[in-house]
């Protein structure tokens, strides 16, 4: 079976990143000059997705984005900004764009089940609306590869460093073949020294549609958040479950380092910008030492 369908959940307060995120969903913020969704997206449509459900949380910013704007696109064109005016454009209909509102905001596993009428009985993506890759092929590529040979639910994961598994999904899994494993349990969010496994999810899934009868009845978690991993945990009971290791360089912009890392990484891919930046940066970051404070 094709997979044909994704949902993007894209409605988190976005705590660690306030108060950008008071008005704003994370998932717009900018790398530079294009909002971490619109990567999202336009992985999804090279990915050979064709419908996807943005499960939004406030605001109608995420669906003006993916609008046309002919009051925009008539300025630039009548000021000759030809350049701009392709970049306002050429992301529109990559994919067929849903939305949906998730009322009460109960946690990611809940935002999943918001989709299922969207999804029906076939399996599908998700991709977490924070979480972006550079990667040849597209991270999600990877993942659908996985799932035309195996028929089963795949995780993206990839290896963190041992104090970061305690941010993270994470999977204790046996080698399989090649990038895949086989999942044997997942906890989400382990403190530190409580887990061997430093394999985390990364935010892109491939599920079949059975884990949508288990989050219905899917008590909260971690957080007291209904929890994915709770679900999948549950699933593996009854369906074998694979994780999928992405190559790829991974981008979780959900807290500033993880968010200022990706600018400078997307930086590296913008000439000029990047000479200029090489030039700046050590400037930039004695700003403590050189500028004196009013209390010295
Ligand atoms: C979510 C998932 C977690 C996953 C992470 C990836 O956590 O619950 O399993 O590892 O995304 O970014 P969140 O970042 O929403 O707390």
């Amino acid at each position: 079976m094709k997979i044909r369908k994704a949902i993007i959940p894209a409605a988190g307060y976005g705590t660690r990143l306030l108060p950008a995120t008071k008005a704003m969903p994370k998932e717009m913020l900018p790398i530079i000059d294009k909002p971490t969704i619109q990567f999202i997206i336009e992985e999804a449509a090279a990915s050979g997705i064709e419908e996807i459900l943005i499960v939004t949380g406030k605001g109608k910013v995420i669906e003006d984005h993916f609008d046309s704007a002919h009051e925009l696109e008539y300025f630039l064109e009548q000021k000759g900004k030809f350049e701009e005016l392709r970049k306002v454009r050429e992301f529109i209909g990559l994919a067929d764009i849903h939305y949906i509102r998730q009322s009460e905001r109960k946690g990611l596993g809940h935002a999943i089940h918001v989709g299922r009428k969207f999804i029906g009985g076939e399996p599908f993506a998700v991709l977490l609306g924070d979480n972006f890759f550079e990667a040849e092929p597209p991270a999600l590529r990877q993942l659908i590869a996985g799932f035309d040979r195996f028929q089963t639910s795949i995780l993206g994961v990839q290896t963190v460093a041992e104090d970061k598994v305690s941010r993270y999904g994470i999977v204790d899994a046996k080698p399989l073949i090649e990038d895949f494993a086989y999942v044997d349990q997942l906890i989400e969010k382990p403190p530190i020294g409580t887990i061997a496994s430093r394999l985390a999810m990364v935010g892109r899934y491939i599920l079949t549609p059975s884990i949508f009868d288990i989050l219905e009845n899917q008590p909260p978690g971690v957080g007291g958040e209904i929890q994915l991993t709770d679900a999948l945990n549950r699933l593996l009971t009854r369906e074998a479950v694979y994780t999928c290791e992405i190559n790829g360089r991974w981008h979780d912009v959900g807290d500033p380092l993880g968010y200022l890392k990706a600018i400078l990484a997307i930086t590296g891919h913008c000439g000029n910008l990047k000479n200029d930046l090489q030039e700046e940066v050590n400037m930039l970051l004695q700003v403590d030492k050189d500028i004196p404070s009013s209390e010295q």
